[in-house]
This record gives C-alpha cells, sequence and structure tokens, in this order.
C-alpha cells in the first residue's frame, strides 16, 4: 500500500527490530541519558513515538512504581515487540494517531520524543500537543537527526527537521527557553520547559 502524504516520514515498522539493536544501546546509553536530563524517580513520562520500547523500559526502570509511563504510537506491531519485553505495571501502551496524545491536560512531567518530531505532519501541533500534556514546568526533550549528519545512517534528509526549527516550534507554541545541543556529529538534543 502506497503510504498517504502525512505518513510518507513514518517509520517502517517492518524494521521495528533494528530499534531494539545492540549497537543502537551502546550509541545512545539511554538510562544514562534519560537520568543526565533529570528524569527521575516518580515522575510521569509520555514517551510520544514510543516504537518497540528502547526508551520506555529504561523510563519505565528510571520513574519506578511510584511514577508512570504512557508510551504512544501508532503502530501495533511496536507494541507487540514493546510486550514482548515484560514492561511492568506502570508502563501503559496507547495507541494514538499523532499529533493528538489523547492525554490529559498536564499529565507529564516529561515528554520525550526520539526520533519521531520529524515524522509527524504537522510539527506545529505535535509541539503545540506537548505543551497541552504537560504541567506547568515540566519539560520537553526532543532527541532527533541532524541534516547536517556526517554519517549516512537514518532517515532520508530531506525528511529531518533542523534543531533551530524544533526550537522556533516549541517557542512558537508558548515554551520557554529552548537549548540546543548537537549531542554528536549525526544527532541532537532540544529541551525546553513549560512556563510555571
Ligand atoms: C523512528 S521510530 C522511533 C521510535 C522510538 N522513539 C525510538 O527512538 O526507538 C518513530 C516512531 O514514531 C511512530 N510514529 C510516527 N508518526 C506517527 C504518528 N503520526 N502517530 C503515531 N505514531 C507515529 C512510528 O510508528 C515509530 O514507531
Amino acid at each position: 500500500m502506497h503510504p498517504g502524504p502525512t505518513q510518507e516520514k513514518r517509520f517502517d515498522p517492518a524494521n521495528a527490530e533494528r530499534l531494539l539493536s545492540l549497537e543502537r544501546h551502546a550509541r545512545y546509553l539511554p538510562d544514562e541519558l534519560l537520568r543526565s536530563l533529570g528524569i527521575a524517580e516518580g515522575h510521569r513520562v509520555a514517551d510520544v513515538g514510543c516504537g518497540p520500547g528502547f526508551w520506555a523500559l529504561p523510563l519505565a526502570r528510571i520513574v519506578g512504581p511510584s511514577g508512570r509511563v504512557a508510551a504512544l504510537d501508532a503502530s501495533p506491531r511496536m507494541f507487540e515487540l514493546l510486550a514482548r519485553q515484560n514492561p511492568p505495571p506502570w508502563l501503559d501502551t496507547i495507541e494514538a494517531e499523532l499529533p493528538e496524545t489523547g492525554l490529559p491536560d498536564g499529565w507529564a512531567d516529561w515528554v520525550w520524543l526520539a526520533f519521531v518530531f520529524h515524522e509527524v505532519e504537522p510539527p506545529s501541533a505535535l509541539a503545540r500537543e506537548t505543551l497541552r500534556i504537560l504541567r506547568p514546568g515540566g519539560r520537553v526533550a526532543v532527541l532527533d537527526w541532524r541534516p547536517d549528519a556526517a554519517g549516512e545512517s537514518g532517515p532520508p534528509r530531506h525528511h529531518r527537521i533542523a534543531p533551530q526549527e524544533v526550537a522556533r516550534l516549541l517557542a512558537e507554541a508558548g515554551f520557554a527557553h529552548p537549548d540546543v545541543s548537537l549531542r554528536d556529529a549525526d544527532t541532537y538534543l532540544v529541551t525546553a520547559a513549560k512556563p510555571a
């Protein structure tokens, strides 16, 4: 089936297992990266575009039973792979067609968007939805591919979104202090806070 105009950039679920590779773990060190942002025990985190759980399972370990992880994706195949990894009961999987999440206003302490911001149309609506589901003072972190990456891995360059554009969209949606850091030659991280 030919993908519709809003699905053209979407990651192919047939390649879902690649998202759980050991190489990827070694490259991103998910537990360390997430903790370094300030995600901690008891937090409520929305893992938006969670895929097969590469980040959702570390997030659940970090927040523990006093926290909550809402793992959202459109793809049942991703949830199948996630379920095989025995997620704890404080991780909920939620089928959602982004940019809508269906989460209540102010639900999250953190919204984590890894390699998904560039796939969702329109990204401005995703930025607004992210603001809506965060509590005042809550934070968003966007990890994504640099359009000017050195390496050949990742989505086609014309599908990518520049970190400055993510920061601009977050600021336009109402976020304060968007901060851009180039993590390595291929990826960037943008963080911002919902005003308290
Ligand atoms: C490249 S994968 C990244 C998955 C995960 N965040 C990771 O880093 O391992 C992007 C994910 O976003 C999901 N996605 C993309 N567009 C979406 C949309 N409009 N609604 C729901 N999920 C979407 C895809 O199904 C896919 O699982």
